[in-house]
């Protein structure tokens, strides 16, 4: 009786989620995929990157939303302000800045076309040969704004005209507790880009279940995450919001030497550890609907940051982008610890994309209608309940 109630203890806690199994059409229909663009993607904060990607004095990336067919240019201007664009130029459309998942310095634009060229704020400040052009008031043709807001440093895009919430409203209190948390110290970003045949939302499922780790895994992290005697993990704690999650998880201390422990534990490391002071596990996670998790890793005299955005572009394609976010070494022995952690969770990766891949293989085959969840797989439930209630009722 006992282990059957513990089976239960997030069901228990959200029990309005159910414990049957879920259907795995959301994740293969075309037609659910143009309502999850439309109604998701157009229409909820999207991250589109971090503060640090700007140069302090000014300067801009473009980001490709491949969901609503869109290109959005964010900006820093010599005022600090990060402003967003839809990155097509007002003289005949052209999409100015290429998404080369790199930043541009400089507080101008200048469309490479006939080079007009554009202002910080959006304002149009130049046309080449303007007199021979009819009666044209440049203060009537800067770039079309994206409505765009920051928290902690997160930038983050709404490519409705007129969002039906503020940022601050969408997020609520996910990210309370990552308040004192030193991002702006971590200037340190390496990024793994992949495109993935797989639904979005498999990515996202990957990385909020943890019974996949001690199995898939085996081989890089061994028994790291394994928190009963069965040799199972259960979350330490695990919020769920609105649309958003929140699960944290424990790292026992267990002599196997895995090789993510080799990369991650070290009395020797001598980089200055970040603290956050609201974290609740080893590991914590949050999940911000639609496209991106937040992941805190601390281990002995070492925590680092991982990120993972998700880009939808076909029902079974997504581009999936983890960043590792690091503190400028303090020697040489510490960048190597880094490029080894980065170097293990690469592998990491590889396993989860392969497990990805198979899982929408699978589904889209039709051999099961339907897929059985756990207890401890509840932030799955939970997403495709977001996402139903997104997409399901009247236009
Ligand atoms: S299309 Fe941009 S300057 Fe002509
Ligand atoms: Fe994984």
């Amino acid at each position: 009786m006992e282990s059957q109630a513990h089976n239960r203890q997030w069901a228990g806690r959200y029990p309005d989620l159910g414990t049957g199994p879920l259907s795995t059409e959301p994740y293969i229909l075309e037609e659910r995929f143009a309502r999850e663009k439309e109604r998701i993607f157009g229409r909820t904060w999207l991250n589109v990157g971090r503060i640090e990607d700007l140069p302090e004095t000014g300067g801009c990336f473009a980001r490709d939303i491949q969901a609503s067919g869109a290109s959005v240019l964010i900006v820093r201007g010599p005022d600090g302000k990060v402003r967003g664009f839809h990155n097509v130029c007002s003289h005949r459309g052209t999409r100015m800045v290429p998404d080369d998942g790199r930043a541009r310095r400089g507080t101008k634009i200048l469309c490479p076309y006939h080079h007009w060229l554009y202002g910080a704020a959006g304002d149009l400040i130049h046309i080449p040969d303007e007199e021979d052009f009819f009666d044209l008031d440049k203060t009537c043709h800067g770039l079309s704004p994206v409505h765009t807001d920051v928290r902690q440093g997160f930038i983050f895009v709404n490519m409705a005209a007129d969002p039906p919430e503020t940022l601050a409203d969408y997020l609520g209190e996910i990210m309370e507790p990552l308040d004192g948390c030193p991002f702006d110290e971590l200037k340190r970003t390496f990024t793994y880009r992949v495109e993935v045949n797989a639904n979005w939302k498999l990515l996202f499922d990957g990385q909020n279940e943890f019974y996949h780790l001690p199995i898939l895994h085996r081989h890089i992290m061994g028994r790291d995450f394994v928190t009963n005697a069965q040799g199972h993990h259960r979350y330490r704690d695990l919020r769920l919001y609105a649309c958003h999650s929140f699960s944290a998880v424990d790292f026992p201390s267990y002599r196997t030497v895995t090789p993510l422990r080799m990369a991650l534990a070290s009395d020797l490391y001598e980089t200055p550890e970040f603290r956050v002071p609201g974290m609740t596990g080893d590991m914590d996670q949050y999940t911000l609907f639609p496209n991106l998790t937040i992941e805190i890793v601390r281990l002995a005299r070492t925590t680092v940051c991982v990120t993972y955005a998700v880009w939808p572009m076909e029902v079974g394609r997504t581009l999936w982008e983890v960043r590792f976010h690091f503190k400028e070494p303090a020697s040489v022995r510490d960048h190597l610890r880094q490029q080894s952690f980065r170097r293990v969770s690469l592998d990491i990766l590889q396993e989860d994309v392969f497990a990805a891949e198979s899982v929408y293989a699978g589904m889209a085959s039709r051999g099961k209608s339907h897929m059985i969840l756990k207890d401890s797989e509840i932030i799955l439930r939970h997403r495709q309940k977001v996402v139903e209630d997104f997409i399901g009722g009247p236009q």
